[in-house]
């Protein structure tokens, strides 16, 4: 991306007036039939049509101007976008594995993964070991010749728990694994796992990058080698993401520097509201220097945001706590720019590692005052001790 700052870079990628009438923002170009000169340009683009203009499920201007973006900001040799992060996974993993091979997966990954894993891949064949994040001893013990991918999320769903990242790639490619993370929590801005010799690396646009909730797409950033495979499952498969998708994500694409920080700050601010509330038994935000994950996450990462984890005892009023919240909405997802809250029975998949005795809420800190926050939030704690 040249040698600029990255938030001025991030201003100028992706603007070509040049080539529409001194538009600054590109046109969204929509397509599904593409036509072409004569019979030899037809011919060329049906050889490299992963490349060139040829079907718009394929990728057209938009989308595949979009996937240049993520190779830039990702410094990858290339890139494919699908129709949300859970498709840019699902994708990768069958790209990588066939009967009879098996994958590794961190138990704390996003939970639909974990379900993905233990019912679809079986019906193919396909067997999934979950490891314990940060054991690598486990790690090594399900290893064996089957293996084929090794697959994190960090920092994991829901309990945030960081990965010792070099010690796996360390493994995997001594046996020549490949390697795929999930990068939505951090973004390419806070950390890129390419650099650190990750083979596949995939970001929910849904997330932060598009920031409105009001987007699905999802991004993978590899080599040209891998790209090959993934494009061809993307398409085998009939995924399609549309140009508007596209879009949405390089106008996200603009603010996501600028609403990073202030996630990141606002969180700050609750997370020392939380820890002062005594109902409040346990909270999971990475940049709490009391976090076991604290250390690691430093180490691997620029960047915190919005999310956190805490919960509070069951024999309070929880449904008080809940319906009293006006700002926080309850709801899934995150990175949007409105604060929302998730109620978690349980930790899952991982919950067997988490006290049954209270209750969890997954909580992602948007832009709003922290002030108004902090006032929604004591009056939830005031009629949740209500009994
Ligand atoms: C960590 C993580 N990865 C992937 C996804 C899936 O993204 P999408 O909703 O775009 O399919 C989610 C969605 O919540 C997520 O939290």
């Amino acid at each position: 991306m040249g040698k600029k700052q990255v938030e001025s870079k991030l201003i100028k990628l992706g603007s070509n007036p040049e080539k529409h009438h001194g538009s600054l923002s590109d046109p969204i170009y929509k397509t599904s039939t593409i036509i072409f000169d004569n019979y030899k340009n037809f011919l060329k683009a049906k050889k490299d049509r992963f490349n060139l203009p040829y079907y718009g499920r394929f990728g057209n201007y938009t989308t595949k101007r979009f996937e240049n973006i993520i190779s830039q900001v990702y410094q990858s040799e290339a890139s494919v976008v699908t129709s949300s992060g859970l498709s840019s996974i699902t994708i990768c993993l069958l790209s990588f594995l066939s009967k009879g091979d098996e994958v590794l997966v961190t138990e704390n990954c996003y939970e639909p993964v974990f379900n993905f894993c233990s019912k679809e891949l079986k019906k193919f064949g396909i067997k999934t070991h979950f490891f314990k994040n940060n054991n690598i001893i486990q790690l090594e013990k399900l290893l064996n010749k089957k293996t084929k991918v090794i697959y994190l999320e960090s920092p994991g769903s829901l309990n945030f728990e960081v990965e010792d990242i070099e010690k796996v790639i360390k493994i995997a490619k001594k046996r020549k694994i490949i390697t795929i993370i999930d990068n939505t929590w951090a973004t390419f801005l806070g950390f890129n796992p390419l650099k650190w010799g990750i083979d596949v690396a995939i970001e929910s646009c849904t997330k932060y990058f598009s920031g409105h909730s009001d987007n699905f797409c999802g991004i993978i950033a590899c080599s040209k080698t891998n790209y090959q495979k993934i494009k061809q499952t993307a398409v085998r498969m009939g995924d399609f993401v549309s140009a508007e998708s596209c879009s949405y994500a390089m106008r996200g694409l603009k603010t996501l520097f600028l609403r990073l920080k202030k996630h990141e700050s606002n969180a700050m601010v609750i997370f020392k509201y939380l820890q002062k509330k005594d109902s409040v038994k346990k909270i999971f935000f990475l940049p709490d220097k009391n976090n076991p994950n604290h250390e690691r996450w430093k180490k691997y990462f620029n960047n915190s945001n919005g999310l956190i984890t805490f919960a509070i005892k069951r024999n309070g009023n929880i449904e008080n706590f809940l319906d009293s919240l006006n700002l926080f909405k309850i709801g899934f997802s995150w990175g949007g720019y409105e604060s929302l809250i998730l109620p978690l029975n349980r930790i899952v998949p991982t919950n067997k590692n988490y006290m049954k005795r209270w209750y969890w809420f997954r909580i992602h800190i948007g832009l709003e005052s922290t002030n108004d926050m902090i006032f929604d939030l004591e009056q939830g704690f005031n009629n949740y001790e209500k009994k």
